[in-house]
C-alpha cells in the first residue's frame, strides 16, 4: 500500500482539491534543461484568487490506468506528455520510497476550471498544481515535492502551489527551487481585463524555445536585468511600496515582450486592445501612480491595483476602452464612480469580452465537492 493514512489512519485514495492560477511579476521566458523543466532565470507571482482549477484524484486499486478528463473531455495519455511528466515524477517519488510497488500505481484525474481552457489565463499552470498538491495530500509528499511535479507539468505550475509572493529561484544546475517569499497583501487586487478567447498562435513553450535559440536581448535580461530586479520587486511588495512594486511590474512585462520581439521568428503576443489598455494605464497614472499592467504570452491584461482604486479604473477602463453595456452590467463596483478623464487618450472601441476582478495571493486547498460553486 503507497498511499498515505487519514488521521483515522485509513489509506487516503481520493482527495478533491482547488489551485488558483498565478500571474508573473517578474515573467519566465525560457529553460536551461527542458527536460528537467529548469528555467533560465528567477520569476516572482502572486495567484489570482478567482480562477481556478478544482481537480479531484482517486489512486490505487480500482484505478487500473492514469486517465484524465478537464471540463467534460477525456484527454488521450498517449499524446500528453506533460501528463506523462508529471505522472512519472510521483512514481518515480513513491519508487524511492516503497519499491517495485509503487510502479504499478495509477491516477485518475477529474478537472474542472472556473475560465475556458484556451482562453490565454494561464490555466496549465492551475491544472497542474492542483493535480501536484492532490497527490501531495494523497501520499503526503513535502513541499518541494509537490512543486517538482507541478513544474513538470508547466513550469508557471510550480509557483501555484504557495500562498503570497511566490519566488521561484533558477538555481544552478538542477537546484531549481520555489518558495513564498513574503505574505498576501491585502489590499492589493488584480483587474483581468479579456481582449482575446482565442488560443494564442505559438505556445509558451516553443515560444521560449524559440527566443532560446535565437535572442540576444535575452541573454542580457537573464544576466543583468532579471538579479537585481527580482531583489527590488521583493523590497518594494514588502514595503508595501505600490508605485516601486509596479513600476518593475509593467517594465518586465514590456521586457518580456521585447524578448519575444527579439526572437526569430518575432513573437507577437500583445494585440490592439492590449496597447489600448497600456495607453489607459500610463493616463490613469500621469497624476498619481496606481495601476499597473502585465501582459503574459497572450493579449489579456492584468491590471496590479489596490482595493480603493479599483471602482474609479474600471469605470475610466469602461469609458476609453468602450465596453459593451453587457461588460458594464457585470462591474458593479464603476457604476458608483465618476470615469476619470484621460489626457492624450482617445476612446476606442477594442473588444473586450470579460473583466474579472480579483483578491491575490491564495494558495491551493483541500475541498469537499468538485462542483461546489467558487473556488
Ligand atoms: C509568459 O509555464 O506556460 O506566462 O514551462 O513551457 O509550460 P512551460 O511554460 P509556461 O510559461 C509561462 C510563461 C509566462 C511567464 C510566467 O508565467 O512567468
Amino acid at each position: 500500500m503507497v498511499s498515505s493514512k487519514t488521521e483515522t489512519g485509513e489509506a487516503r485514495r481520493e482527495v478533491v482539491v482547488s489551485a488558483p492560477i498565478n500571474i508573473a511579476l517578474i515573467k519566465y521566458w525560457g529553460k536551461r534543461d527542458e527536460a528537467r523543466m529548469v528555467p533560465l532565470n528567477d520569476s516572482v507571482s502572486l495567484t489570482i484568487d478567482t480562477l481556478c482549477a478544482k481537480t479531484k484524484i482517486r489512486v490505487g486499486g480500482s484505478v487500473e490506468a492514469d486517465s484524465v478528463q478537464i471540463n467534460g473531455t477525456d484527454y488521450d495519455m498517449t499524446s500528453q506528455k506533460r501528463f506523462w511528466k508529471c505522472f512519472a515524477e510521483a512514481r518515480k517519488i513513491l519508487h524511492e520510497r516503497n519499491g517495485e510497488e509503487a510502479d504499478e500505481e495509477c491516477f485518475e484525474v477529474v478537472s474542472k476550471t472556473n475560465f475556458p481552457v484556451a482562453a490565454g489565463l494561464a490555466s496549465s499552470a492551475a491544472g497542474f498544481a492542483a493535480i501536484a498538491f492532490a497527490l501531495g495530500k494523497i501520499y503526503d509528499f513535502s513541499e518541494e515535492e509537490v512543486a517538482r511535479l507541478a513544474r513538470m507539468g508547466s513550469g508557471s505550475a510550480c509557483r501555484s502551489v504557495f500562498d503570497g509572493l511566490v519566488h521561484w529561484k533558477a538555481g544552478e544546475n538542477d537546484d531549481t527551487s520555489v518558495e513564498k517569499v513574503a505574505d498576501a497583501w491585502p489590499e492589493l487586487r488584480a483587474i483581468i481585463l479579456v481582449t482575446s478567447e482565442k488560443e494564442k498562435a505559438v505556445g509558451s513553450s516553443t515560444g521560449m524555445r524559440f527566443t532560446v535559440e535565437t535572442s540576444e536581448l535575452l541573454k542580457y535580461r537573464v544576466s543583468h536585468v532579471v538579479p537585481e530586479r527580482v531583489k527590488s520587486l521583493i523590497e518594494a511588495y514588502r514595503n508595501r511600496d505600490f508605485q516601486k512594486l509596479g513600476e518593475i511590474i509593467m517594465a518586465d512585462s514590456n521586457q518580456l515582450h521585447a524578448v519575444c520581439l527579439d526572437t526569430k521568428p518575432p513573437l507577437r503576443y500583445m494585440n490592439d486592445a492590449s496597447w489600448h489598455i497600456v495607453s489607459i494605464v500610463e493616463a490613469f497614472n500621469a497624476t498619481t501612480f496606481r495601476a499597473a499592467y502585465s501582459f503574459d504570452a497572450g493579449s489579456n491584461a492584468c491590471i496590479f491595483i489596490q482595493q480603493k482604486d479599483v471602482a474609479v479604473f474600471l469605470a475610466t477602463a469602461a469609458k476609453y476602452a468602450q465596453f459593451s453595456e453587457d461588460l458594464k452590467l457585470s462591474m458593479p463596483e464603476a457604476r458608483i464612480v465618476e470615469a476619470q478623464n484621460l489626457l492624450n487618450v482617445e476612446p476606442k472601441d477594442c473588444s473586450i469580452s470579460n473583466v474579472i476582478v480579483s483578491a491575490v495571493g491564495r494558495g491551493p486547498t483541500v475541498i469537499h465537492d468538485l462542483d461546489a460553486g467558487d473556488c
